[in-house]
């Protein structure tokens, strides 16, 4: 075969957002493409709503045996696929697959929190009778399904904008306790997991004002925000020595579902991977690039 035949028949995927190109996903999915010897490619691709239903109609034809959906386009993603049950709980689709010819999707945000809570603190989901989450979009809900699968029977819900966090009560049922901002002092000291869902705290936006003080010994602080890694709020509840859980660990989790749909290999995190990922973030904050989620 020769190099131009070979190309083309090269299985690829790609991640679909807009903006995209600062995206980890790249990176994390050519290392694994790497790491197992595949003659396979990802690749970014900067699609503005308007061409989006189009995009995503044609993946195929493009060439693409599937692909993740980032930021303005998960909801358009879900609408023209066929979801599977974790997508429609979610009401979003992250990841685009072909299943005899359909074009499927999932939602692996949930399973990307799960799996890198569970790494951290094995059976957290005894020790946690209540949570706090911070936040009411796309990433919370995906972390309160996740919640609400594993039996967690007080989940807080926090949102400056409190009508969306009690649409989160119809959704997933009464374990969700909505809350405005101003509950949250009274909620921290009963709570056991107290999770970061909303963009403070990340660079370039506002930052995320918390007493980790009121915070429980034996409570477990995760934060969906990479960039930067050891946000605040980190770094306040590590100086307590409670166990954290950060924005890549759970970038890191939700990505491996995609790469095993697509090229037939779950891939392993290993620290060569997240030393990559993180000598990335710490480059491009130097150079002001801020990383979008997947
Ligand atoms: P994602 O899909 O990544 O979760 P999103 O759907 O835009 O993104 O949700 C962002 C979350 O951060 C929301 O809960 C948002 O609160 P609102 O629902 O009130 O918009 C929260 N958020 C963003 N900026 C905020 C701010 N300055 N203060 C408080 N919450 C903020």
């Amino acid at each position: 075969m020769d190099e131009n035949q070979s190309a083309i028949s090269k299985p690829k995927a790609c991640i679909i957002g807009y903006p995209a190109k600062h995206s980890l996903s790249p990176i994390l999915h050519r290392y694994w493409i790497n790491q197992y010897r595949l003659n396979a490619d990802y690749r970014v691709e900067e699609v503005e709503s308007e061409n989006i239903f189009e995009f995503i109609n044609n993946l195929s034809k493009k060439g693409y045996i599937g692909a993740n959906v980032t930021m303005p386009h998960k909801d358009i993603a879900f609408q023209i696929s066929r979801p599977d049950a974790h997508a429609i709980a979610v009401r979003a689709s992250n990841t685009l697959w072909f299943e005899n010819n359909i074009l499927r999707s999932t939602n692996t945000d949930t399973e990307g929190f799960l799996n890198a809570i569970d790494a951290v603190f094995p059976n957290w989901d005894h020790h946690v009778k209540e949570a706090i989450v911070l936040g009411a979009g796309g990433a919370a809900r995906a972390i309160i399904y996740g919640l609400v699968e594993r039996g967690i029977t007080r989940i807080n819900v926090v949102n400056r904008t409190l009508h969306k966090a009690t649409d989160l009560r119809v959704r997933f049922g009464c374990s969700v306790i909505p809350h405005s901002w101003d509950a949250l002092p009274n909620l921290i000291e009963s709570a056991k997991l107290l999770v970061n869902a909303t963009s403070l705290g990340m660079q370039g936006k506002k930052p995320l004002d918390i007493d980790t003080k009121l915070l429980s010994d034996d409570s477990i602080v995760c934060d969906i925000v990479y960039s930067p890694l050891n946000t605040t709020l980190l770094a306040d509840a590590k100086a307590r020595n409670l166990v954290v859980l950060n924005g890549l660990d759970m970038l890191l989790n939700q990505a491996v579902r995609g790469f095993e749909l697509w090229f037939g290999i779950r891939p392993k995190i290993t620290q060569e991977l997240y030393e990559t990922l993180v000598a990335h973030i710490v480059n491009a904050e130097m150079a002001d690039n801020y990383y979008r989620p997947i």
